[in-house]
């Protein structure tokens, strides 16, 4: 099991390039699912999830070629209708093969894909549209069964505005009969970068990106050609490895204004952030005021960069306080960090930070993908040798991480145990 060793306490200065957003490229490559004809996607970071994605889709039946950050998708016969739990509990996002397998099969089994670290993780906004749309639903033996000869559009209200959901509902409306309306979708970056994709392949999406998307179904979808949309999490924990390590960093291939919470915070903790067309230039001036912040849906605080940011805020002299709205068990990183010499009390869904002079580096355990970027940060502002293990967790979602903070000044390396 690999680990990464940290000297800390380097200011970090350079230019950084961010990678292709994770999030929308994992639901861009299962909507391949919806057509036989050829797919290529560009920008698409080389991830431990998008293997995962991509070895489902061979296993569901399709060829997939992969040079860098492109990969191209073909026909590979049949398609398979089933998900099975050892694939799907590797990665939860497994669970949007649903909606497209649904819409092309008018069937599949999809084992239940369990919670993880953050949280339960349920799939019942996922299952009502799917209802909604005319499917029968069956869960037996941690699967479901979904089955309908045609789906026929709906109207659907979300009584939660769920990422997934919107994404699964999207992927099984396009071809339905009839207008779907989903009412009180997802408003995160990523949903509009599927529905551009989608749009390309021939299907009719409007809205993409408001509460209220509209969907015509089509009879039939072609192949997508299509450059995903540059990681906002990604560009977030740079931006705060900027401010945590004092230094000054300029980011590459951003999309500004995905990040707007992320750098209004930073802008009133005191951090200098100016944007110039895709490039973010992130610059530590003064000491830091403690800023608190609560996640919320987009375009609030992202829940992705909570932990991030509790990093930053454990070294900001004075207190704040962290609240975490959107799951509910998504603090696992404040005993690592605590172990650092963080000053944090866990109250509820909230966390009362008081900033502490300095923290000591120590050995430390990687619990979530998010957790273990805070982990990195605070291990890179900390006092002498940090050693942070399982981090295979931020390999699923950050592309050669530590290679990218040791072009940044960082003393840090990778060991393989
Ligand atoms: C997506 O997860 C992201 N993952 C997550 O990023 C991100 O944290 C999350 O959206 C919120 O922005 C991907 O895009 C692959 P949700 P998703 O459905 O779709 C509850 C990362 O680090 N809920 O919006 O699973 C759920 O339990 C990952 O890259 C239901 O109750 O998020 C949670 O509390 C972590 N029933 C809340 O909604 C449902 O049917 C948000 O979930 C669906 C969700």
């Amino acid at each position: 099991m690999d680990k990464i060793i940290i000297h800390g306490a380097r200011r970090l200065k350079g230019r950084v390039k961010v990678s292709g957003s994770k999030n929308a490229a994992l639901p861009i490559l299962v909507a391949s699912l919806l057509t036989d004809e050829e797919c290529r996607l560009e920008n698409v970071p080389e991830l431990a999830d998008i293997d995962t994605t991509i070895g489902f889709l061979k296993y569901i039946g399709k060829k997939i070629a992969r040079k860098g950050h492109s990969v191209h998708i073909a026909p590979d016969g049949h398609l398979k209708p089933t998900a099975p739990y050892e694939l799907v509990r590797k990665m939860r996002a497994s669970i949007l093969v649903t909606g497209p397998l649904l819409a092309r099969l008018g069937y599949v089994r999809v084992s239940l894909p369990g919670g993880c670290a953050i949280g339960a993780r349920p799939i019942d906004i996922h299952l009502d549209a799917f209802d909604k749309l005319g499917a029968k639903i069956q869960i037996k033996g941690g699967y479901v069964e979904t089955r309908s000869r045609k789906l026929v559009g709906n109207r659907i209200h979300f009584r939660y505005p769920s990422v997934g959901a919107t994404e699964n509902t999207m992927l099984a409306a396009v071809l339905a009969r009839g207008r779907t309306i989903i009412e009180n979708a997802a408003l995160e970056p990523e949903i509009a970068d599927l529905a551009d994709a989608l749009n390309g392949m021939g299907a009719d999406i409007s809205g993409a990106g408001t509460d209220t998307v509209t969907i015509d179904g089509v009879e039939k979808l072609g192949g997508f050609n299509h450059r995903v949309i540059p990681d906002r999490i990604e560009t977030a924990t740079f931006m705060i490895a900027a401010a945590i390590t004092r230094g000054s960093i300029v980011l590459e291939n951003t999309r500004p204004a995905h990040v707007g919470a992320v750098c209004e915070k930073l802008m009133k903790a005191g951090i200098s952030v100016k944007s110039q067309g895709t490039k973010i230039i992130c610059k530590w001036v003064k000491n830091l005021k403690p800023v608190s912040i609560r996640t919320g849906v987009y375009p609030g605080f992202p829940t992705d960069v909570q932990a991030q940011w509790m990093a930053l805020m454990a070294l900001t002299q004075g207190r704040s306080s962290i609240g975490e709205d959107v799951f509910e068990n998504r603090f696992m990183h404040v005993s690592e960090l605590q172990r650092l010499g963080a000053d944090l009390k866990v109250r509820g869904n909230r966390v009362a930070v008081k900033g502490v002079e300095s923290m000591t580096g120590a050995p430390i355990m990687v619990s979530d993908l998010r957790a273990g970027a805070a982990l990195v940060l605070a291990g890179l502002a900390a006092k002498g040798r940090t050693e942070i293990s399982r981090i295979y967790h931020l390999d699923r979602g950050y592309e050669h991480l530590e290679k990218k903070f040791k072009k940044l000044g960082a003393n840090i390396k990778r060991i393989h145990c």
